[in-house]
């Protein structure tokens, strides 16, 4: 049998009928998933390291690169969700239409986009929430809230000694605070979420008009500072000036990660076929904007290299005597944050279970649902285990550059599938249509593997062992145990 062979619709259509969700989701319910899914580590804590590191004031440019990349491929991803309304995402759509290699190794990415995203989060939220605890005066050894490295360079700079053992606490218990949630069943915490996702766009809107007050536009000079050479370790890495900017680009690409996250919504949509692409692209439009103004205001309110890496939006309002206004930034932060979490792992465990009910990965440990709360909880756990003990031991820079390089690469691989959907069957029903599709995809094609080329080399590294384990876990375990292989007997 070849790895190209396709997953019938027919078996996607039985599985949706089987599910039996309610559709209740609205064209801006939608919508407000996707916002909610998309604000939230990026915005709050990356932009200090793209800023302080990178970008310097030029923060707004980058982030219009990595929004053009994205929106190039939440075109696409728009029109893979037209013709196949299924949950499951990306991998989902694949093997519906190009064929099962294809599919596992989309699968195999979104793994780093949503593990290594929400352990992401999990750091960021670890730093606003040493922030707000130190607002109440409280505050944690700098070895039980960082990293190993984090810590020693923070101890380091701070002048002070530090035991040699460090860990992130914050981030291992709110990770295993989310998984607790998840094995339970969300449904009870999707009101609490809508709650967090208002709360969440308030404070961005805060952020933007309070923050414009208090913009000196003596800060964005020079807006792009001159590049800037440094080598450690005898690895080169350029800052500033162009080269800088495009880094940064790479770096808040985070930000944007969540769009596509309302593709795994389409079985609660009232009318997947156009709610689900108009709520991609509303989402991701809507979070282009605020986050060009938040980065204007934010370089504006301070001098790039003042902004504070771990939680650089309350940082600004504080280096500009605004202590009541870091108060709600904080809050709000670490309730966002939490959310971003909750959408990600569920959106890792789904797309296992979807692998699993096909047979691609083991169903036991992936498949198996909890007899009362019906969450397929082995996997919960597992994926809490996995983002908790990465969390306490890698810095953020790290996990958030494999999640980039992940959703990346998954994107690029959206584009493709698209265009070759396009030319093998071009008859099918596509209530939403990507414009020019053949310029659009070549164009998220080259842009998304463009900004794969200014990744760190540690990165590319770490994602080659990646992608090679994909290639040889497919032929040893999910070619031999796929469905189409073994067609599953029907109870
Ligand atoms: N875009 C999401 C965030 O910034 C992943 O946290």
């Amino acid at each position: 049998m070849s790895v190209w062979r396709k997953k019938p619709i027919s078996a996607f259509e039985a599985e949706m009928k089987k599910g039996g969700l309610n559709r209740v989701l609205t064209r801006w319910g939608l919508t407000s998933l996707g916002i909610g899914a998309i604000i939230g580590g990026g915005i709050f804590t990356l932009t200090g390291i793209a800023a302080h590191d990178y970008a310097g004031p030029a923060l707004a440019i980058s982030f219009v690169i990595a929004g053009v990349g994205c929106l190039f491929a939440s075109l696409c991803y728009a029109e893979f969700a037209s013709v196949l309304p299924v949950e499951g995402s990306a991998y989902s759509y694949a093997y519906g239409t190009v064929g099962e290699l294809f599919a596992w190794f989309i699968g195999w990415n979104l793994i780093l986009e949503y593990m290594m995203g929400a352990t992401t989060v999990a750091v960021a939220w670890s730093g606003y929430f040493v922030k707000l605890l130190h607002l109440f005066h409280l505050d944690i050894p700098i070895w039980l809230c960082n990293d190993p490295v984090t810590a020693a360079t923070k101890a380091a700079a701070l002048g002070i000694d530090i035991p040699s053992f460090a860990f992130n606490l914050p981030a291992f218990v709110i990770t295993w605070f989310v998984t607790s949630i998840l094995i339970k069943g969300i449904k009870e915490a999707a009101s609490t979420n809508n709650i967090i996702v208002i709360i969440k766009i308030a404070v961005v809107l805060f952020v933007i008009i309070v923050g414009a007050f208090y913009i000196n536009v003596e800060n964005w000079q020079p807006f792009i500072p001159t590049s800037v050479e440094t080598i450690t370790d005898g690895v080169v890495s350029k800052s500033f000036g162009w080269e800088g900017v495009v880094t940064a680009a790479t770096i808040v690409f985070f930000a944007y990660i969540g769009f596509d996250a309302v593709s795994t919504q389409a079985g609660e949509a009232i009318n997947p076929k156009k709610d689900v692409p108009f709520a991609i692209i509303a989402s991701l439009v809507i979070c282009t904007v605020l986050y060009i103004l938040v980065s204007l205001v934010l370089t504006g309110m301070v001098k790039y290299d003042v902004l504070d890496k771990a939680a650089p939006v309350a940082s600004a309002f504080s280096e500009n005597g605004l202590t009541w206004a870091v108060f709600i930034i904080t809050i709000a932060a670490t309730a966002g944050l939490t959310s971003v979490m909750l959408v990600m792992m569920l959106g890792q465990t789904r797309i296992f279970l979807g692998m699993a009910k096909d047979g691609l990965l083991p169903k036991g440990m992936f498949g198996t649902l909890h007899p009362k709360f019906k969450t397929p909880y082995k996997s919960t756990i597992l994926v809490g285990a996995i983002i908790s003990v990465v969390a306490s031991f890698t810095p953020i820079e790290n996990v958030s550059a494999m999640c980039s390089m992940g959703t990346l690469l998954a994107f690029a691989m959206v584009c493709v599938a698209v265009m070759l959907l396009r030319y093998k069957s071009p008859e099918l029903e596509r209530p939403f249509k990507a414009p020019a599709v053949y310029l659009v995809g070549t164009l998220g094609v080259s842009f998304n593997l463009f900004l794969m080329c200014f990744v760190r080399i540690e990165t590319w590294i770490a994602f080659l062992i990646w992608g090679a384990i994909g290639v040889l876990v497919y032929f040893l375990y999910s070619k031999r145990h796929s469905n189409l292989q073994n067609p599953p007997i029907e109870e």
